[in-house]
């Protein structure tokens, strides 16, 4: 983002001392009381709050929750707009979204919010709106989708449903509680019902803030490391994820690749070791490429061992994933999935795949095209979903999401 700005505690003064806003925009007297004793754990009531109250930014010429470090819990909710939700009423529906979600991103309730105290604790909520092809044709304004935001090619290993795929607009929305997550899509969607239908809803979860210390990659259901190589803040993240120039719909925006991948964890638990690593390339306690000793390590493809094979092998998912051009990288902000299992007791796991990027056709169908073809992991992953959307640019307080694109 051309400002990174650091989640900062919510002004909490007026909402603990006195009132909050209730449905009808009324002031009612909830009482907070916070009770700073230490706890089992050293943990005080104060240092909990802190996790709730921490706001990220909403207004900025970029949408948060794309360079926005991953919160715990996301939501992607994508909707199907109705018949006759034409540009206006889109324009109507989009400045009613936007007011909801810069005030409970900001930790105030939404207007008219039924369940006011919900939208107290903002937990670093975001929203992130994006816009499917559907939605450019619905508003006449085809002119203006990013060229690369249509649906991708079918691969080999695709096993698409279409209850997990396409939409024409989507809610993202990130908080570090699932409380918060539930309350604010709950407002949004009641807000939408106007205009849209839900078409699916997918809900992941990734560490908890605390859990480990900050700046720590997480882990995935497979047990890896996962997010290593991802571009981090300045310089190569900027240049592969925002549209740096062109028409004010286009600039600062960016685009999102929305894959549900199922992951078989019943054969992948019949995997030695060994062989786990050997399939992405790298060790399963460090991160480190098979070639180093630290995460962080660059992995030496051309490294051989005594038989003369390649130490990373060339089917490994980080061969095959591999980018060395900064411009062609995608930010990848996973979401894991874990739903009820069968009867059997066989995981239904895997992950909500989330890659943004400025432009879908140089940076993530490459990569996507050398997997199909050959990724020792697709024995063991299978997309079950995809949905391409529009990041649009952001707004400022006096605006709303999609003002560039449809005003
Ligand atoms: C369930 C499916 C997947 C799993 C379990 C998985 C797991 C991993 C792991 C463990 C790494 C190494 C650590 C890291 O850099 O994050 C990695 C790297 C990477 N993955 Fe995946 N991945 C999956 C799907 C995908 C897909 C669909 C794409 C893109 C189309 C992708 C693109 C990448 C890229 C670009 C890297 C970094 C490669 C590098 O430059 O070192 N992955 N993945």
């Amino acid at each position: 983002m051309t400002s990174e700005p650091t989640p900062r505690p919510v002004r909490r003064r007026g909402l603990l001392t006195g009132g909050v806003l209730a449905a009808g925009g009324v002031l009612t007297g909830v009482a907070v009381t916070r009770d700073p004793r230490p706890r089992d754990g050293g943990l005080t009531e104060a240092a909990l709050a802190t996790v709730g109250t921490m706001v990220e930014p909403f207004h900025g010429v970029r949408q948060a929750g794309v360079a926005t470090e991953p919160q715990t819990h996301g939501s992607f909710v994508a909707l199907t707009l109705r018949a006759g939700t034409d540009r206006a009423a889109l324009g109507r529906m989009l400045r009613l979204l936007t007011d909801d979600a810069a005030r409970l991103t900001q930790g105030q309730p939404a207007l008219a919010d039924t369940e006011a105290e919900l939208g107290l604790l903002p937990a670093r909520l975001t929203v992130t709106f994006g816009f499917g092809p559907g939605l450019y044709r619905a508003a006449g304004v085809d002119d203006r989708r990013p060229a690369s935001v249509t649906e991708l090619p079918a691969f080999r290993i695709d096993r698409l449903q279409p209850a997990w795929s396409g939409g024409d607009l989507l809610l993202q929305i990130c908080a570090d509680d699932a409380i918060t997550v539930a309350h604010a899509q709950r407002v949004l969607i009641k807000d939408s019902r106007p205009f849209a239908t839900v078409r699916w809803v997918q809900q992941g979860f990734r560490r908890s803030p605390g859990v480990e210390p900050g700046g720590r990659t997480q882990r995935n259901l497979f047990g890896q490391l996962d997010g290593t190589a991802n571009p981090r803040p300045g310089t190569p993240l900027d240049t592969a994820v925002w549209v740096p120039d062109g028409p004010a719909w286009l600039r600062d925006s960016t685009t999102l690749v929305l894959r549900r991948i199922s992951m078989n964890l019943e054969t992948w638990d019949l995997l030695g070791r060994a062989d786990r690593e050997v399939a992405v390339g790298r060790r399963l306690d460090t991160g480190a490429p098979l070639t180093g000793t630290a995460e962080h390590d660059e992995p030496d493809f051309a490294a051989t061992d005594a038989d003369g094979l390649t130490v990373i092998p060339d089917f490994s998912h980080l061969t095959r994933a591999h980018v060395g051009d900064d411009r062609q990288r995608i930010l990848r902000r996973p979401y894991n999935y874990d739903g009820v299992p069968t009867a059997e007791g066989h995981a239904d796991s895997g992950m909500i795949f989330a890659s943004y990027q400025a432009d879908i056709a140089r940076q993530f169908l490459p990569i996507q095209r050398r997997l199909a073809e050959r990724d020792l992991l697709n024995e063991w992953t299978t997309p079950i979903g995809s949905a391409v959307f529009a990041i649009p640019p952001g707004c400022q307080p006096d605006g709303w999401i999609g003002e560039q694109v449809l005003g």
